[in-house]
């Protein structure tokens, strides 16, 4: 292990180098944010050479293989390995994206790994999502309705059910919302993209009974008017949607109840 060269009196702590092993076939070098905010120093990035070869195809895999073999103390959240839990959301070569759904032949021979931009961070590659989950319970995110509940189900028709396509798939990974620079400069009041399509995916749910009461929380010039198309949102989204577009769609539904 050896360290990196930084400028004298840098405030930044001199990141580590971790070398592949000896023999190693398949070389690529993965530069990774540390950062433990319970200690008293300042963040640093660690280089970690791996041998590609003795790990899986994915940069989740990598993670996994640097942690088990090189350096245990590195951070970050995983479950499902299959794109579904939203859990190892973080940056990858710059972009917001899933590192079990990324791969690493994919990236140059250089992968700056960080985690999701502009919250605060756990530790390492894991952020603080309490208030993005916070901002996603606020739109009440279930059925509300008012008429007697049926004795077997709510009954929807199949068109009305493809209504919800491109809305339920979301797995709240905050890719979106952390990519987006409306949400960056106004967090606290804007909800952001995910949140924003959530929030569509119950106007748009045909069984639920409380749509002006969902327009009326929404109705506020930072909740929703914050979006101004900036289209990070759907350029970043791991599951091909299109958080911009549900938040077009409710700025109509706005208007057509105005007029
Ligand atoms: Fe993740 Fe896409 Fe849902 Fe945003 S819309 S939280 S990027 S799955
Ligand atoms: Fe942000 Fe997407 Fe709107 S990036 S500004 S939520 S279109
Ligand atoms: Fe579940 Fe990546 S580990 S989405």
């Amino acid at each position: 292990m050896v360290e990196l060269a930084l400028p004298q009196n840098s405030k930044i702590k001199r990141g580590q180098r971790f070398e592949a092993p000896e023999g190693a076939q398949s070389i690529k070098t993965f530069k990774i944010y540390r950062y433990d905010p319970d200690s008293d120093e300042n963040p640093r990035w660690d280089s970690y050479d791996v041998d590609t070869s003795a790990c899986g195809p994915m940069v989740l895999d990598v993670l996994i293989h640097i942690k088990n073999t090189i350096d245990p103390t590195l951070t970050f959240r995983r479950s499902c390995r299959e794109g579904i839990c939203g859990s190892c959301a973080m940056n990858i070569g710059g972009r917001n994206t899933l590192a079990c759904t990324k791969g690493w032949d994919e990236c140059g021979s250089t992968v700056t790994v960080s985690p999701l931009p502009h919250m605060d961070v756990v530790k390492d590659l894991v952020p603080d999502l309490t208030h993005f989950y916070a901002q996603y319970a606020s739109i009440e995110p279930w059925l509300h309705t008012s008429t007697p509940t049926p004795k077997t189900e709510w009954k929807q028709s199949p068109e009305d059910r493809e209504k919800l396509d491109g809305l339920y798939e979301c797995i709240l990974c905050a890719c979106c919302t952390t990519s987006c620079p409306s949400y960056w400069w106004n967090q606290e009041r804007y909800l952001g993209p995910a949140a924003l399509l959530q929030a569509y995916r119950w106007l748009a749910d045909s069984r639920d009974e409380a749509t002006g009461d969902r327009l009326d929380m929404l109705e506020d010039p930072f909740k929703l008017y914050r979006c101004h198309t900036i289209m990070n949102c759907a350029q970043v989204c791991p599951k091909g949607l299109n958080p911009a577009k549900a938040i077009g769609q409710i700025k109509e539904m706005m208007l057509e109840r105005a007029v």
